[in-house]
């Protein structure tokens, strides 16, 4: 019954985005939730490092329950934001709790923290994806960008596959998010390499997103050069037994580096995020307490859903004014491109403006 309800949702939702509603009857359809922005490593690439304007602090389990009773039409729940969510203890009970309402769960993770007693638990939580952060397999490369020693990764990721193994569970997958820049491109191939020596289900390259945050970095790689190097790193690996986003990588490229045809950010419509003391911002790009658009802990939901900055910001993104600086770099994509493309076959005239 839970499951129809956010189905028909889903439905109901799909069709408000294509008309470009601004007050929805439908709620959204995912939401990533922070358990915590306490984190233990120090990225290069990341707005945790040196740009949060957030107070330090968890989530407890009690608040998330408020939280999720608030959105009974999500289907999909992300569990981390900025911040290395196996920090908080309570993650395994959220996960569980989360996937008895019929939601399914994920969650991005350094995996530095993995033992065998948690390792088991994440297992027996229902988690269903789990992506590991491995930008590189040389230590030391991946201590320039991570700021930490590779190895405790590599031991957590060993644990949990061998576990799930033992355990003969199917869930949680195992991807690798590979966050690709200047530091570690040419190393794609070996990434792959070691993808395949510890069994990962995929692995997922994307580009690095530096925000309006870390232009002085000299993080981004020049395009036909990165181009160049998924090409080669297909040749290498093209016995490889892991599954990968290469291709469509390359299929989608213009759309990460110099968009040829405007693609429409369908983030407002669709999906929340919220952060541990309850602030809800639009996507997870965003990183200063100035962009909270209200606070779900605190007020009617219905009221930030469909409040008046909500509606005021469906009608800029209508217009393709996505006015925020971050949205002026913003390539996170996958979603927008997947749902324009979905659109485009079923209306090619399509255009949210
Ligand atoms: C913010 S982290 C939070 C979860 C966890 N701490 C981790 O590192 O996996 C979520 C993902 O965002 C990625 N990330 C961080 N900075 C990024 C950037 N500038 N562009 C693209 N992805 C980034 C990380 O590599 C990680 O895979
Ligand atoms: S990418 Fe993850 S581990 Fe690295 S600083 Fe950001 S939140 Fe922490
Ligand atoms: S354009 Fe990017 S940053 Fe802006 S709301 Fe959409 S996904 Fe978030």
């Amino acid at each position: 019954m839970i499951q129809v309800f956010k189905k028909l949702n889903r439905y109901f939702n799909n069709i408000e985005i294509i008309l470009g509603r601004l007050r929805l009857l439908s709620g959204p359809q995912d939401a990533q939730i922070e358990p915590t922005n306490r984190c233990n490593q120090r990225c290069i690439m990341c707005p945790r490092t040196d740009k949060l304007d957030v107070p330090i602090g968890d989530l407890s389990f009690d608040d998330f329950k408020k939280i999720l009773n608030k959105l009974p039409t999500i289907r999909n729940l992300q569990l981390n934001g900025l911040g290395e969510p196996l920090l908080n203890s309570q993650l395994p009970e959220m996960i569980s709790y989360a996937s008895s309402k019929g939601i399914s769960v994920s969650i991005n993770s350094n995996c530095a923290l993995i033992n065998q007693s948690l390792a088991e638990k994440l297992i027996n939580s229902g988690l269903r994806l789990l992506k590991i952060s491995m930008d590189s397999s040389d230590p030391e490369v991946y201590r320039v960008i991570r700021g930490a020693s590779i190895e405790r990764t590599l031991e957590g990721i060993k644990i949990l596959v061998k576990k799930r193994k033992e355990k003969k569970a199917n869930l949680p997958r195992i991807w690798f998010n590979s966050i690709i820049m200047k530091q570690n491109y040419k190393e794609m191939p070996d990434i792959l390499r070691l993808a395949e020596n510890l069994e990962i289900d995929f692995i997922r390259f994307k580009p690095v997103d530096i925000f309006d945050l870390y232009q002085d970095r000299d993080l981004l790689v020049e395009q036909n050069e990165l181009k160049k190097t998924i090409t080669k790193t297909l040749e290498l690996t093209k016995n490889t037994n892991v599954k990968h986003n290469l291709n469509e990588l390359l299929e989608d490229f213009n759309v990460y580096y110099r968009p040829k045809e405007k693609i429409p950010c369908y983030s407002p419509w669709r999906e929340l995020y919220i952060q541990y003391y309850g602030g809800v911002r639009l996507c997870c790009e965003f990183y200063s307490r100035k962009d909270d658009i209200g606070n779900i802990l605190e007020e009617d939901f219905q009221k930030i859903w469909n409040g008046s900055r909500m509606r005021g910001i469906r009608k800029e993104f209508k217009k393709g004014n996505t006015f925020f600086p971050v949205c002026q770099s913003c390539n996170r994509f996958q979603k927008n491109v997947w749902m324009y493309k979905k659109i485009k076959r079923f209306n090619p005239c399509y255009s949210l403006n």
